[in-house]
Order: C-alpha cells, then structure tokens, then sequence
C-alpha cells in the first residue's frame, strides 16, 4: 500500500500527512479553494466537495428498534458439558464441543424504543444481541434482559412497537396509547410485570441478565433433536433502579450504561456471563397448560434445570463506534450447524425481519463489513455486485469467470454434509390463522408478581397506577380485570390507586379475541 498518508512524514513531526479520499495530499485544509480571499467559491475544489458531501452522508438510518446500543468484544469458552453429559450428545455444534474451546464475540447491548441518542436509563428492554465468530461460520444469539416478550405472533411486531413509541403526533412516548394497546393485548401481562418493576430498568448493562427468549432446538451428530432455550447470567448480579434514580442519573447523564462498561473494561475489570441451556424433548408437551414454543413464557426451573455452557468474557472494547456498533447486523436466522429454529411464530418473522432491515439500513453488501462478516472461514460465494461491493467472495484458486454453479471448468462446489433428511420434521396441518390453544396468559405473570421483593411491588404498582390513570377509563378498567386475573393483590392494589374496585370491573369478561383455558374460567368466575 503506497498511500500517500503512508509517505514519509515531514522532518521533525512523525505524524501522518491528511490526505483526502483519493490520497492526495492536503495543504490547507482551514479555507476552501475561491477566486480571491473574499471569494466567490469555485465548484471545481475537489478536496472541499469530497469532505462535505461525506460529511453529508455520515449518518445511516438508525435501527427502527434498538436504536440506542453499544458494542464491545471478547471470548466465549465453552464447559463442553451439558449437565454431567458430554454436550455431543444433544449438539453438534462445534463451538460448545470441548471443555476450554475458545470462540471470539462481539455483544451489542442496547434500549429499545428510544433514538439513537435517547436515555439509557429510559423503563425500557433492553437488548442482549451476542455474535460468535466461530469455525463453521457465524452465529448470533439476540435476546433481551427480560426472558420473555409482549407478543407471541410476528405480525403483531409493528403493533406493539407503534404503541410503545412516540405518538405520531406529538411525538410524545404516551402512556395512553401503550396502555390501550396492552389492555387489548393479554398475552403482554407477563412482560409488563417484569418491565413495569425495577427489572425494567438495569442499573447498567453489566449488571443484567440475557435470555435468548425464543425456543430454538439443538440437534446431535444422529440428527436427534430437542428444543432449548439459552440464558446469561451476570458474574457481577443483577441490580435495578427504582423510576427516582433512574430520574437522578439521566438528569446528569444519558449514556451511563455505556461509560460504565467502557470504562470497565478500559480497567480491565472484565465482565463475564454463563450461558445456562434449559431442555426438552422436541414434541409439543400436552403435559403443560402451556406452549414450549410461546415467548411469553419462561420454562420454570424446577423442571426444567439450567445447565452450564460456557462462560463469556467481555474484554475489548470497540474502536469506532460507527463501524462496529452502527454497522454490526444481528440476525435470529444467522445460526451454525447443530443448532436449528424451532416452529415458535415469532422466531420466523424476526429471522424475515432482521436481515431484510440491515439490508435497507446498512446496506445489500452489510455481510462484507468486517464486523458482520465471518472470522474464521474463508467466505467462498456467488455473490457479485450491488452497492459499496467490495473484492468477490472468491474461493482459493477458483476460475474468476465462473460466478454460477454447478460448473466443471473451476467454481464453488457444493458441500457434502447433508443432515436435513433425516432430521427434518414430517409436518402436516392445515393452512390456518388461529391462535396456539394453551394460550394461559396469566398464570406467569400473577407468579411474577408473587416472586418480587416488596420494594419491587410497591414499585410496580406505584408505576402502573401513575401511567395508567393517564389513559381512557374504559382502558383503566379492562388493564384491571387482567391484572386481578394474574393475581389478586395486585388488581386490588392497582385498582385501589385507580379509584376503581373489582365490582366494577369484575363483570368484563374475556376480550372478544380471547379463548380462555379452564383455570382461567373457574379464575374469572371465582374473582371476587
Ligand atoms: C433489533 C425486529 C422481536 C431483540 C431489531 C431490529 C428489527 C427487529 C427490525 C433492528 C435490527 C437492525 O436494524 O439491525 C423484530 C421483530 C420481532 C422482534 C419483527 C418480533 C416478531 C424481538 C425479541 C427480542 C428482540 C422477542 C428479544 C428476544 C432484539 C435485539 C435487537 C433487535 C437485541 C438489537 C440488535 C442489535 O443490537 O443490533 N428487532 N424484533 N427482538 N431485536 Fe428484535
């Protein structure tokens, strides 16, 4: 590379010389090319016009979620076990097989409905999106702090998002409208208790938990499978604020969870995280008065215990925010051999939604940043052009005319380790839009409410009653009839702030849209 920022420097100063994109040198860059030093400009000042019109275009489209995030880097090494098992026995994956096996990550924390530079003490989820750059190509796990999420079907997504953000015209982030939304939304109650508590608002991103939320399935060397779902667990605990400090630190500071994990690591005060895997057999559990595959529930431990596989350490931090945390692209569908989709409704529609935004955000070329693109295999594919291309994915010693397959005159060939025959699920069914049966959206959440701490209850009523006076009362009172559905003491603690009993509400009865299991009835009926 003989660039001209690469020239020998000027005698006595071992800086590097400013060169604009083509490498030219510039001699003066405080004033712009102009006839005589009051002017007019000239349009032919090609060292002027190529720093405005980037400077112009410095900006890329924020994430329409997760706007707000921050990106570090480190290792994940693996237990090789799951539980007193050799992990083999449930996956293939190659990352999780041996104990000590180290594979490079990259973790992108973040908010969620807030702007790229809104407040990162905002009650909000928050993103736990981890990339592992491993020997079979990329794959990232995209989760949140919260274990579970407000909707259970894809098509819902834009719904819920368009709630929780700013009115369209006020732009005001409005309790009314996420409320109204919510109360015709049962199968949100469970997240709301979660993210209506202190838990809806980490300390700062070292000291929260990750969950990948979705089921997913892991399959073996045989092509048996069973579905799991993955959890983070903070060395440094958990902690949580309450809505006043909250209040306090982003009087002073909006970006306290960033500085915070920055400067640990600039200490080398490394965060770590376990993965811990919970697992069952890959049926559909008619056992369970609830669906494996429904995100609004989290599969409880007693029976269905988290098991070690791996730990991660944070231990590099990013070294230009635009490229590494702007341009960094997650993806549900990004996933290795040995781990699979399960058929969770929601999980298809982010695996659709993800890349197909990175597209429009980023760019068609997004995969070839460095930051997106594999680390440890040579990328070998057909792929030309489209904008801000770079090089061809070509393999070694591959013909450069042949950009299609199959060819016998030197391009890519296929690979030979084919498992989909026999692992593929047999599926019939028929074409349908229909809610899954064991919908049983209240049990989770009422046994939420009971597991907080009393300070996390007075707290999660407090911010209840406060942000749902603001909405209609017809509103009011069907958020009522859900929350005595979930658990007494908090319908009548809300409802108590509210100025509204269980008589009036207690005659609602289900929404239209609901089909209540038999708990819920003989629950309903029994209120009061
Ligand atoms: C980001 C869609 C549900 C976690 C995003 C983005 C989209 C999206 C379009 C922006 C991506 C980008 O611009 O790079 C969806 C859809 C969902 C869904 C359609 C439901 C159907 C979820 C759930 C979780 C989640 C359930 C948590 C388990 C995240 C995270 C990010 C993100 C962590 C930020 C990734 C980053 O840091 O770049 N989502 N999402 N999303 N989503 Fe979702």
């Amino acid at each position: 590379m003989t660039d001209a920022a690469n020239r020998p420097p000027a005698e006595g100063d071992d800086r590097f010389i400013l060169t604009n994109r083509q490498g030219h040198q510039v001699y003066d860059n405080q004033n712009q090319r102009t006839v005589g030093p009051r002017g007019p400009a000239t349009l032919e000042n090609y060292q002027f016009l190529e720093k405005i019109s980037h400077f112009d275009r410095e900006r890329i489209p924020e994430r329409v979620v997760h706007a707000r995030g921050f990106v570090s880097f480190g290792t994940f090494e693996a237990t090789g076990k799951w539980g007193d098992e050799p992990i083999s026995q449930y996956t293939r994956a190659k990352l999780f097989q041996e104990a000590g096996k180290k594979t490079d990550v990259a973790v992108r924390f973040s908010t969620v409905i807030g702007g790229h530079d809104s407040s990162e003490a905002a009650r909000d989820p928050r993103g736990f999106a981890v990339k592992f750059y491993t020997e079979d190509g990329n794959w990232d796990l995209v989760g949140n702090n919260l274990a579970v999420f407000f909707i259970r079907d894809a098509i819902k997504f834009p719904d819920v998002i368009h709630a929780l953000k700013p009115d369209p015209i006020t732009f005001r982030q409005e309790p009314a409208r996420i409320f109204d939304f919510m109360s015709q939304t049962p199968e949100c109650m469970h997240m709301l208790v979660n993210l209506f508590s202190p838990r809806g608002i980490p300390a700062d991103y070292r000291h929260m938990q990750g969950f990948g939320v979705n089921t997913y399935k892991w399959c073996n060397k045989t092509g048996d499978t069973v579905l799991v779902k993955y959890t983070w667990q903070p060395h440094q605990g958990v902690k949580s604020l309450t809505e006043a400090d909250a209040a306090n630190i982003q009087a002073n500071d909006t970006g306290h969870a960033s500085k915070d994990l920055f400067e640990a690591i600039e200490r080398s005060d490394f965060p770590k995280w376990d993965l811990y895997v919970q697992m069952m057999s890959d049926d559909e559990h008619p056992e369970l008065d609830w669906d494996p595959l429904d995100d609004t529930k989290t599969w409880p431990e007693q029976d269905f215990e988290p098991q070690l596989v791996g730990t991660m350490t944070l231990n590099e931090n990013v070294s230009d925010h635009h490229n590494e945390n702007e341009q960094i692209a997650f993806g549900t569908g990004v996933l290795v051999d040995g781990l699979d989709f399960s058929d969770d409704k929601m999980l298809v529609g982010r695996t659709f939604s993800y890349s197909d935004t990175q597209r429009y955000r980023v760019g068609p070329n997004y995969l070839q940043l460095p930051v997106n693109s594999p680390r440890r295999v040579q990328v070998a594919t057909n792929q030309t052009g489209g904008q801000m291309s770079y090089g061809r994915d070509l393999g070694v010693g591959q013909n450069p005319h042949v950009n299609y397959e199959p060819s016998i005159t030197g391009g890519l060939r296929e690979g030979h380790y084919q498992t989909e025959d026999i692992e593929g699920p047999e599926l019939t069914g028929r074409l349908t839009r229909a809610r899954i049966p064991r919908t049983n959206d209240y049990e989770q959440a009422g046994q939420r409410y009971q597991l907080l701490e009393d300070w996390e209850q007075d707290d999660l009523v407090t911010n209840f009653t406060t942000l749902i006076a603001q909405a209609d009362r017809k509103v009011q009172e069907r958020m009522l009839w859900h929350f005595y559905m979930a658990d007494d003491d908090l319908g009548s603690r809300v409802g108590e702030g509210l100025g509204i009993s269980l008589e009036d509400v207690k005659d609602l009865g289900p929404l239209q849209s609901q089909t209540l299991t038999d708990v819920e009835v003989s629950r309903m009926k029994n209120l009061g």
